[in-house]
């Protein structure tokens, strides 16, 4: 815009001249850039214009300001044509939307504009009119975008407080498992972030890990507190809560792929040994192979009603022992190596050891997994 008023003024001698944009909510025409004033001249120059002055202007036509003096628009701005010392005043139109107005100053040697110089200003004011208004509808649309963004992000919010919330629901149901569901969705996203996956598939098994196991809602809580020394009955009544996880979860429409799938084989094993659907390593997906490992890393890890915790060492060997068998043994890998890099400090961000409680790090640290302490 400054670039075409310096053309202007410098094409057709005029010292100085100034271009107001329209701003619709306060209707007044607002100084964008100006040319041969003095700085102080148009401090705060603002031109009111209301609809009714519109439909009096030309589209993009200069029109002669001593022609327009009888008009109720330059009676309410007499003063401010007076500093710019306007002699044409150009209205900018752009598909029929007043977008903003240049004002001429007087010709060098006082000159009149003739008509030729007019029918030329015409045809740039046009050119000037079309740009500003794009400009215009870029901001406009810049803005609505961030706002949008801005709700997105709080519906986000919103979305995963409601899961963290159900995530609580289900370890609250029993008193030593608490924060499990948040602990092996933390361990999963440590190695998903491991193997490489894209940021929204990280954010789908953080998701998994956390309502994994969400069906377990339904099942009775003396069962799952009982840990030990179960029934038939009541091991196929524990074994039911993957499925209900499945049927609870596959009727939300998540902006995740393969939820409701890894939640429902979380207890499958490598050797098909495991439940729902008894399936084999080649059926199994990295997501469900990552979140049976750390699903039953965590058991191990921490204290039941039935059993204290394992020691690490312990656990180590424990995981290490059911490569292959019960756990993928690339995963199993990948989780190790990872735990043993965050022993050694080899890492920027620790993700599985502070879960870990009451753990002495000094007596892993150089070892290899697994190794004897
Ligand atoms: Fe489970």
């Amino acid at each position: 815009m400054k670039s075409a008023l310096y053309v202007i003024t410098g094409t057709f001698s005029v010292p100085a001249a100034a271009l107001f944009v329209y701003n619709p909510q306060q209707r007044s025409l607002e100084l964008l850039v100006d040319k041969g004033y003095k700085k102080s001249a148009l401090q705060e120059i603002k031109l009111s214009v209301l609809p009714r002055h519109m439909d009096h202007f030309s589209a993009n036509e200069p029109h002669p300001v001593h022609e327009m003096t009888k008009s109720s628009f330059y009676e309410r701005n007499e003063s401010s044509f007076s500093k710019l010392n306007a002699k044409l005043f150009i209205p900018l139109f752009a598909k029929d939307e007043f977008v903003g107005a240049i004002s001429l100053g007087k010709k060098l040697g006082g000159a009149t504009f003739r008509q030729s110089e007019k029918d030329v200003l015409r045809v740039v004011a046009h050119q000037m009119a079309i740009t500003l208004y794009n400009s215009m509808l870029f901001l406009e649309l810049t803005k609505k975008a961030a706002e949008n963004k801005k709700l997105y992000e709080s519906m986000r919010r919103i979305y995963h407080d409601t899961i963290q919330a159900f995530s609580a629901a289900i370890d609250a149901k029993d008193g030593y498992t608490k924060n499990h569901s948040y602990r092996v969705a933390c361990y999963a996203v440590a190695i998903a972030r491991e193997l490489g996956w894209k940021k929204k598939e990280i954010e789908g098994i953080y998701i998994a890990g956390l309502l994994h196991d969400i069906g377990k809602i339904i099942i009775d809580t003396r069962v799952i507190k009982k840990g030990e020394g179960l029934t038939t009955p009541e091991i196929n009544e524990i074994r039911r809560h993957p499925r209900i996880s499945y049927d609870i979860l596959s009727k939300i429409n998540f902006p995740w792929r393969n939820i409701e799938q890894f939640v429902l084989h979380h207890h499958e094993r490598m050797d098909g040994k495991g439940y729902p659907d008894a399936l084999r390593s080649t059926e199994l997906s990295d997501g469900i192979k990552i979140l049976a490992l750390v699903d039953a890393f965590d058991a191990m890890t921490t204290d039941r009603p039935y059993r204290d915790k394992l020691g690490l060492d312990e656990a180590f060997r424990e995981v290490i022992k059911c490569g292959g068998t019960q756990f993928d043994e690339q995963i199993t890998k990948t989780f190790l190596n990872l735990l043993h890099k965050e022993m050694n400090g080899d890492v920027k961000e620790l993700q599985i050891l502070p879960h870990l409680q009451q753990i002495d790090v000094n007596l892993f640290r150089d070892k290899e997994p697994g190794q004897k302490t």
